[in-house]
């Protein structure tokens, strides 16, 4: 039976809350031990569904896999894979498992994937996946949403991305780990669960450069060996908690935090005058009673700019801080699911093509809200905390995508979040 949050209005929230591991770069990170035919052992891996859904993926290609709850550590077993065929029963739920068609490729000559499924924030193509792929010597077929690819060899190329997309850069890297020759990826994503993607790969025997810059040159070799690996923390999900202490006027610190990687979410909530202080500790959030919260524009950008995975999260903040805020976002065309409910609780809210014009009120009025999808669910989470009444969110699944137990880890910090059985 489908579950739902009811938040009531919880105060400031405080205290210190530890990061888990990146969902974006253990989802990648375990497509890629496909390369390696061999035991890999993930460690700081976080419970989430998409975690959950990778491991089936891989199982129902015959790998075989022990997750550790308890210690967050996976070990997947590539050395017997029986099936080169990736499923719509799990690409259906999950895009990132479009990313085992590079080391499908790559490891066996061929594969044959379902058209990805995953959050509904836009069309989001593969296009140029299958161009790197191509370029690398692969045939390309497309039949029944299915895409096969096969090569009977791979030869290194220049591949330049029209666009730096996370998963075209990702799977062009692991199919080009096996390439004969070197593969230059020009204008490719620079997101730090790229570089966490490298290093795995690196440690495995990969010859990768330049990870974390616009261009990235693999020198194929002719097999990887299992390594360990432990997963960067989650920007995302430690954005998530900056903004929780904003919005209830609280004071979280955050461990296991990489301060470089949150640098565009601090600049933005330094300029709505949230404090934010860096320590050994870790980074502390907190709103000074002296400051009100005013508005600051937002424009997503790939990394380094402010990513679009904090956009719904920023416009909760955004409604109720003291001012207009102008949010564009350039990185989906579809990423304001949020607006429709944050306007059910009251936030002023106009979207003019692929900017929102946020007016922020005094206070958001709890409602029945449904999460349309995994980061407009967070959003709504944060909008309940600090509204006047009950809120009531519906297909909280999304959430428990990206977040593990965002109730109770709230909860541990004074938020008053129950979870029940919906209809
Ligand atoms: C990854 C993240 C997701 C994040 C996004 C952007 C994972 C598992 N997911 O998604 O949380 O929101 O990066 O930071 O890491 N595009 C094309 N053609 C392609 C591929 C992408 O046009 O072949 C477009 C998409 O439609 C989108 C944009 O490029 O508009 C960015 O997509 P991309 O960077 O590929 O995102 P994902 O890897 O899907």
């Amino acid at each position: 039976m489908a579950e739902k949050f009811i938040i009531e209005p919880s105060g400031a929230l405080k205290g210190a809350i530890e990061i888990g591991g990146a969902k974006n770069a253990v989802l990648p990170i375990l497509a890629a031990t496909i390369l390696t035919g061999e035991i890999c052992t993930i460690q700081n891996v976080p419970h989430l569904s998409d975690v959950n859904y990778m491991c089936c993926l891989l199982e129902s290609l015959g790998v075989k896999s022990t997750w550790d709850t308890s210690n967050g550590i996976i070990t997947v077993d590539t050395t017997r894979i029986n099936s080169r065929e990736a499923a719509y029963e799990w690409v259906g739920k999950l895009r990132a498992s479009f990313l085992v068609i590079g080391p499908l490729l790559a490891r066996f000559g061929c594969a044959k994937v379902s058209l990805p499924g995953g959050c509904a924030i836009g069309a989001r193509p593969i296009d140029l996946h299958l161009k790197g792929l191509a370029a690398l010597g692969a045939e390309i077929e497309h039949s029944h949403g299915y895409v096969s690819v096969a090569a009977k060899k791979l030869t290194g190329a220049k591949v330049y991305l029209d666009f730096p997309s996370v998963g075209a850069t990702e799977n062009i890297m692991m199919a080009a780990t096996f390439a004969e020759g070197q593969t230059i990826v020009e204008n490719c994503a620079v997101e730090p669960e790229i570089v966490d993607l490298a290093n795995f790969l690196n440690a495995s025997g990969a010859e990768i450069r330049g990870a974390g810059t616009d261009t990235i040159k693999i020198t194929g070799v002719k097999s990887l060996r299992g390594t360990d690996h432990s997963i960067i923390p989650d920007r995302i999900e430690a954005g998530t908690f900056m903004v929780a202490a904003a919005i209830t006027r609280g004071d979280i610190l955050l461990t296991n935090i990489m301060a470089d990687h949150v640098k565009p979410v601090i600049a933005k909530l330094k300029e709505a005058q949230i404090a934010v202080e860096e320590s050994e500790a870790g980074i502390r959030v907190w709103h000074e009673p002296s400051m009100d919260i005013i508005a600051a524009d937002i424009k997503t950008l790939p990394y380094p700019g402010f990513p679009t995975d904090m956009q719904a999260q920023f416009m909760a903040l955004m409604a109720v801080a003291n001012g207009t805020s102008v949010i564009t976002e350039t990185v989906f065309e579809n990423r304001f699911m949020q607006v429709g409910e944050l306007k059910r609780m009251g936030a002023d809210i106009k979207i003019e093509s692929r900017s929102a014009v946020v007016e922020g009120i005094q206070q958001l009025a709890g409602a029945q809200v449904t999460a349309s999808d995994l980061r407009a669910g967070a959003a709504l989470t944060l909008a309940a905390l600090c509204a006047d009444g009950v809120t009531e969110i519906s297909s909280i699944h999304h959430i428990e995508r990206g977040y593990q137990r965002l109730d109770l880890q709230l909860n541990k910090l004074g938020a008053k979040i129950r979870r029940v059985e919906g209809e």
